[in-house]
């Protein structure tokens, strides 16, 4: 695991690029699948992406995407959809088709089938490349909370409380508030053959921390992460506050 210790969310984003920059070099002519995070972290990323697309001519023309998650009961479309999310800040900025843009199936009349065909359409699709992943102050990579195990596969999970709680403030009734997502797997996120993780801010000092130096443990679910070969992590020096 690879740790870069950045001064600000400028010099983060670029570090992160860079990653992304790299791996669409060396990955191009076979067709680049990269995995695609939703949240606030890798936005800055994405903004420094979309601003090389336009400047520099860093072209996505070729590649899949897939989300990490998807609310169950969110049709692709939805306002707060993440298909939506990453479209807005992500992929209609650049070059790579919506069609191009896989999640599961939030609005699916069998979530479980959806789950496991999710896990089937990114290994027909050659594997993820390049994988981008935030963290929660819990630890929690994609929707795999505390307790998940560290060889789960894309499936139905129930959202904790308190994350059901701090999503309120975007849907105008509580009850369309969604209670389950469809989450890709521990297992799943460190099949990526390369994963950039970011973080910012002493919320998330001690999830790193863990990350890095914590003993594996389902406990804090992103210690999973260093059974992976290719890990590269970008924090701001808040968020790496608690490193030894
Ligand atoms: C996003 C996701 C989540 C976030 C995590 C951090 O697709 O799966 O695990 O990466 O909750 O969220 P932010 O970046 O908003 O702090």
């Amino acid at each position: 695991m690879e740790i870069h210790i950045v001064t600000d969310a400028a010099e983060g984003a670029q570090a992160v690029a860079d990653v992304f920059a790299r791996t669409l070099r060396e990955t191009a002519a076979d067709g680049t699948v990269l995995g695609l995070a939703t949240g606030s972290s890798p936005v800055p990323a994405y903004t420094e992406l979309i601003r090389r697309h336009r400047e520099e001519r860093l072209s996505f023309a070729g590649v899949q995407a897939f989300l990490l998650d998807e609310y169950v009961g969110l049709p692709p479309g939805h306002e707060q959809s993440y298909h939506r999310f990453i479209r807005e800040n992500f992929t209609s900025h650049v070059d790579i088709e919506d069609a191009a843009v896989h999640s599961p199936d939030g609005a699916a009349a069998d979530p479980a089938a959806e789950a496991a065909d999710y896990d089937r359409r990114i290994g027909e699709a050659g594997g993820v490349d390049l994988q981008i992943l935030g963290i929660g102050s819990n630890g929690h990579i994609a929707f795999n909370e505390p307790g998940s195990s560290l060889a789960s596969r894309t499936r139905v999970v129930g959202l904790t409380r308190r994350t059901i709680a701090d999503n309120a403030r975007f849907f105008e009734n509580a009850e369309d508030v969604p209670v389950r997502a469809l989450s890709q797997g521990l297992g799943t996120i460190r099949e990526a053959r390369r994963i950039v993780l970011t973080a910012t801010g002493e919320g998330k000092a001690e999830a790193v921390a863990q990350l890095a130096e914590g003993a594996i443990s389902a406990r804090w679910p992103a210690t999973s992460l260093q059974l992976h070969p290719d890990v590269t992590v970008v924090v701001d020096e808040a968020a790496a506050s608690r490193l030894e």
